[in-house]
């Protein structure tokens, strides 16, 4: 292993393992060689459709070191599926899930040693681009693609470790276009970068951007959003407009087991008022995990989210998360998946 910075100290994703896996589709099915390669820069040709036309789509999930020193993956086979969904909203080649589970399985077990322990982690990426040379093809699927695993030893997304994050509500500027919102591609990130960047501009105190287009609160850029207290949990119901976060779900399942009840509705940001007196907020994301909120600055007001600091409701299921993560709680759900080193 090439000797490689702390990962707890170098900003989240910039750091990466030896080892990667690729597969290569003409429109078909993909051709995976069946082993690891060296992590190194990938080539394609300057009218690739995914520089012209932007199909790109990805995965964002974690492998953490357990508790026993062993290695798992934590939910593999829902990020998969949703890589499926993904590639297929963007008319992308058919990814089939039993490969992408073991091309993934072979980064993570090549990259074993370089898994941090807690409460570092191994974030995997896998991403599929389209490759074909054709810049005709705008309105055609790509003719060929690329589909990749790298993996990036890592610690907390947001700067500045476990502290109570500021947002602000954005109730103009969508994240996304209604078709895309529940899909994990590129153009999303692309998009709502430009007002998560304004308001920073305008306020260097704030951390992300809580989309609540035409009073609807989803999500940031980078999480879902939850509201809670000692009896329940709130979060935005699903529906085509804003990503399925997998963590989402696991806290959801995971409240649940603990007694929470569970509340997935519309949330008007005036609800934030009221919140803001009496309860927490918090986000959740792979990268993010769960992540409390502070303060939320929402139409002119600077609302502080109970006393400013992460609640015992947000501390608990992030610890319930992690628990699950690491091997520290039964593995109730099925979640984990255990990685044998090469
Ligand atoms: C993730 O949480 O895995 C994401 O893809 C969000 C990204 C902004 C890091």
């Amino acid at each position: 292993m090439s000797v490689k910075p702390d990962p707890l100290t170098v900003p989240f994703g910039t750091v990466f393992c030896d080892w990667m896996t690729t597969a290569r589709s003409d429109g078909g099915p993909f051709d995976y060689r069946g082993s690891p390669e060296p992590f190194g820069d990938l080539s394609f040709s300057p009218a690739a459709h995914v520089l012209h036309y932007g199909s790109s789509v990805f995965e964002g999930l974690k492998a953490h070191r357990q508790i026993d020193g062993s290695v798992a993956i934590f939910r593999l086979d829902t990020h998969v599926s949703r890589m499926v969904t993904s590639a297929s909203r963007l008319r992308l080649p058919e990814i089939d899930p039993g490969l992408l589970h073991q091309m993934i399985i072979d980064a993570v077990a090549a990259n074993a040693d370089e898994v941090p322990d807690p409460p570092g982690s191994l974030y995997l990426r896998p991403t599929l681009v389209g490759t074909g040379a054709d810049i005709g093809a705008a309105a055609h699927p790509a003719p060929s693609a690329l589909l990749f695993v790298v993996n990036s030893p890592v610690g907390d997304y947001f700067k500045g470790g476990i502290r109570p994050l500021t947002l602000q509500v954005e109730s103009s500027a969508p994240r996304t276009v209604p078709q895309f919102g529940m899909v994990k591609c590129s153009a999303n990130y692309a998009m709502a970068l430009g007002p998560t960047l304004d308001a920073m501009a305008a306020n260097e105190a704030i951390d992300q951007v809580l989309f609540a287009t035409d009073g609807d609160i989803t999500e940031t850029g980078a999480s879902n959003f939850f509201l809670a207290d000692g009896e329940r949990i709130v979060t935005r119901h699903l529906d085509d407009s804003f990503l399925h976060g997998v963590t989402r779900d696991s806290v959801i399942q995971l409240a649940r087991h603990l007694g929470y009840e569970v509340e997935e509705r519309a949330i008007d940001p005036e609800e934030l008022v009221d919140w803001s007196e009496r309860g927490e907020a918090f986000l959740s994301g792979t990268a993010a995990g769960v992540a409390p909120v502070g303060t939320i600055l929402y139409s002119g007001k600077t609302l502080t989210i109970g006393d400013g600091q992460p609640g015992p409701n947000t501390l608990r299921l992030r610890q319930a998360l992690t628990d699950a993560q690491t091997g520290a709680a039964p593995d109730t759900f099925g979640w984990r998946t255990s990685v044998r080193s090469h």
